[in-house]
């Protein structure tokens, strides 16, 4: 039996709606070569590293970059996603999500930001979210990225709690695979029509998720909450 100590949430497309402009900003790169970016590609995108999406984005375009030109293409790509964060409202934080982290905090729980993205500080200052996680990884942390569970085993060292005693959050395939090769529980989070598989259960978003009944569903019981 799990008892849960720690939640770890993955930045992009669990806390905050920034999945839309890594997408438009993608689409934008790829347009240059002359190629449609469809939110279907961007699937393949989510919680992977900003090269590791250069890679793919060379195999959708049939293109071959050298390493000098992926790096002045990732920037261009970064710029632009810095440029469209630059304007985020704080209603862009993903609804219901301040009220369940808080009620985690209340109910003692631990919480930690694990995310692939090196602009995930940028992301929590903009919005003023720090405040909410006790522990934050990111991409500047960790020299494998997801699905390698590197991010939430660091995660859960940091906050110093067991891998099996924790919680995470994610939208991503990749992120999913990472959390369970971390042998940690994860609740997938995105819509019925998103296919995620692994995920120990699936949720819309967290508007509305009370953490007991979350827990109950997850036949987690042995928590003091
Ligand atoms: C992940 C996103 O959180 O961060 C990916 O889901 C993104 O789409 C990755 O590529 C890296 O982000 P950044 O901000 O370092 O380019
Ligand atoms: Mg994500």
């Amino acid at each position: 039996m799990y008892d849960i100590e720690a939640y770890i949430f993955d930045l992009d497309g669990v806390v905050v709606n920034t999945a839309k402009y890594h997408y438009l900003a993608w689409k934008r790169l790829a347009a240059e070569f002359g190629y449609d970016f469809t939110e279907e590609d961007n699937e393949q995108f989510k919680g992977v590293s900003r090269m590791a999406c250069m890679d793919i984005l060379a195999v959708m375009t049939g293109r071959y970059f050298k390493d000098e030109e992926k790096i002045q293409l990732a920037d261009r790509k970064n710029n632009w996603y810095i440029e469209y964060i630059g304007k985020m409202q704080k209603d862009e934080v993903l609804p219901g999500f301040v009220d369940f982290i808080t009620e985690i905090r209340i109910a003692g729980g631990r919480t930690a930001l694990a995310s692939a993205s090196k602009n995930a500080a940028l992301v929590l200052e903009r919005l003023e979210l720090g405040q909410y996680f006790d522990q934050v990884v990111d991409g500047n942390d960790v020299q494998k990225s997801k699905p390698d569970p590197q991010v939430f085993l660091l995660a859960a060292k940091r906050l110093e709690v067991e891998e099996q005693k924790c919680l995470v959050f994610e939208d991503a395939q990749a992120g999913i695979d990472a959390a369970k090769s971390a042998n940690m529980l994860v609740v997938g989070i995105g819509k019925p029509d998103i296919q995620l598989k692994g995920a120990d259960i699936m949720k819309p978003g967290f508007d509305g998720l009370v953490l007991y009944q979350l827990l109950r569903e997850l036949n987690i019981t042995d928590v003091a909450v």
